[in-house]
């Protein structure tokens, strides 16, 4: 394998999911054309992310990374884009006063488009096409015409990312933020959720809080960390065509980074250690992540980690770790070891949405919210047995009120699921089961700081 990398370097390599485009110039022609326009975010960015996840890696930040599965054409909408916002702000205050620590907060959006699919066709009725790839790629109609890969797409792709990062940028940046709102939005979701009376007591401490700062004169007039917030957005980085595209050379540092997004993740299909999406990823500077699912051997763990991060550099590789509970508890522990072994450093984060996917008696792909919280909460448990600190969570979520998942304290039943099931790919939580999960695990959270207390003498983490 050649070990000086360009971004064009994966064309060599093997490749996984890669979608079959019928024209080769017209896709020539729409990279051409990408690489003309501006950097979606800037190299300085990244590298921001990249210190605050070496906090994380050290104990003293946790992850919150969700948006949609697939982020599609038909639902760019401001009101979307806001819906999505606001509630993973309303879930970072939330984590952040369980965990006692900052919460970097780094959205699924503004990019991702492009989905690895577990057959290259899809067969209704008798029929088969190529199977829905993302809107990046091809349409979601099961017609012939909209299933062919159409190169523009990227285009388009790029464009909606340009004005969602915009529209988050001035929310996050321009007073809608502000901590103090986030609260209100909080009680007013435990004053309508029927299980409130669990979160009331957290929620009323937050306020006392809040009040208490007021009073010492940290409001969001004198303290722009109360006005605004820091947001990062990421997503998996599969049709390269689009990431090459995109992959600039940083002139402060001379350094290539992906300017799609400030983090971009190699998904569990295409985490090939001698593939094309590692080939591309080892070499651009950014944050990056991988997904890890349950068939991944520690020893090919170590193979994958040398490649993505040969200078075992804190911050630069998160594992976001998709086993489902019972696996987990089989499959993370030697994983663990073996990177405490070895001396690495990574970030460890769960996404306990994509083992626990399941068909509904009534025919939809659903995800069952106790299941999700349960994987949360054995991977927390398993972090804590190993001595390793559990980093973060990765969620497939949406700001709003649709029926893909079921349970939590709305009930959500498989009879339900039809009601407004949206998804143009995986079943999401939304904004309420979302919100509802934070508080679980800022409980979860409390508790371990108070185990630790026990220890260490400290309700704070370590400095
Ligand atoms: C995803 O995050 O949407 C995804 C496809 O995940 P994985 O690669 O873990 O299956
Ligand atoms: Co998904």
């Amino acid at each position: 394998m050649a070990t000086s990398w360009s971004p064009e370097s994966w064309r060599a390599q093997p490749i996984c999911q890669v979608p079959d485009y019928p024209d080769a110039g017209k896709l020539a022609e729409a990279e051409r054309e990408l690489k003309h326009f501006p950097p979606l975010v800037f190299a300085g960015e990244a590298r921001r992310l990249k210190r605050r996840l070496a906090q994380v890696s050290e104990g003293k930040a946790f992850l919150l990374q969700g948006g949609d599965c697939a982020e599609s054409f038909a639902e760019f909408h401001p009101n979307n884009i806001r819906d999505t916002f606001r509630v993973l702000l309303q879930m970072a205050v939330v984590l952040t006063f369980g965990a006692a620590m900052p919460v970097v907060k780094v959205g699924r959006l503004a990019g991702q488009f492009a989905k690895p699919r577990s057959a290259p066709t899809e067969t209704i009725d008798g029929v088969t096409l190529p199977a829905y790839r993302g809107d990046m790629i091809n349409g979601m109609e099961f017609t012939e015409a909209a299933r062919i890969p159409d190169p523009n797409r990227m285009l388009q792709a790029y464009n909606q990312s340009a004005a969602t990062l915009n529209l988050i940028r001035a929310f996050a940046q321009g007073g809608y933020a502000d901590l103090h709102q986030v609260h209100l939005w909080n009680l007013g979701f435990v004053a309508d959720s029927p299980l409130g009376h669990r979160y009331r007591d957290l929620a009323d401490r937050l306020d006392e809080t809040l009040q208490f700062m007021a009073a010492c004169g940290l409001t969001s007039e004198t303290t722009p960390q109360i006005r605004e917030t820091e947001f990062f957005t990421s997503h998996e980085a599969l049709l390269l065509n689009y990431e090459e595209a995109l992959t600039r050379v940083d002139h402060t540092t001379g350094d290539w980074y992906d300017t799609a997004a400030h983090m971009l993740w190699i998904g569990d299909r295409t985490r090939q250690p001698d593939g094309a999406h590692v080939e591309f990823l080892r070499g651009v500077k950014n944050p990056i992540g991988v997904k890890v699912g349950p068939t991944l051997p520690a020893e090919e763990l170590l193979r994958l980690i040398d490649r993505l991060n040969p200078l075992n550099e804190p911050g630069r590789l998160t594992l976001i770790i998709r086993m489902g509970a019972e696996a987990l508890a089989e499959h993370l522990p030697p994983l663990v070891r073996a990177i405490v072994r070895a001396g690495r450093s990574v970030v460890w984060v769960s996404d306990p949405m994509h083992a626990n996917t399941v068909k509904s008696s009534t025919g939809f792909k659903t995800r069952h919210f106790n299941r999700i919280l349960d994987e949360v909460r054995t991977f927390f448990a398993i972090h804590e047995a190993e001595g390793t600190y559990a980093g973060g969570v990765h969620f497939e979520m949406t700001g709003q009120d649709v029926t893909e998942c079921v349970g939590g304290a709305q009930a959500i039943t498989e009879a339900n699921l039809s009601d407004r099931y949206h998804t143009h790919c995986d079943p999401r939580l939304n904004a309420s089961q979302a919100l509802e999960l934070a508080f679980l695990l800022a409980e979860t959270l409390k508790e371990g700081r108070l185990r630790e207390r026990g220890r260490t003498g400290s309700l704070l983490p370590a400095a």
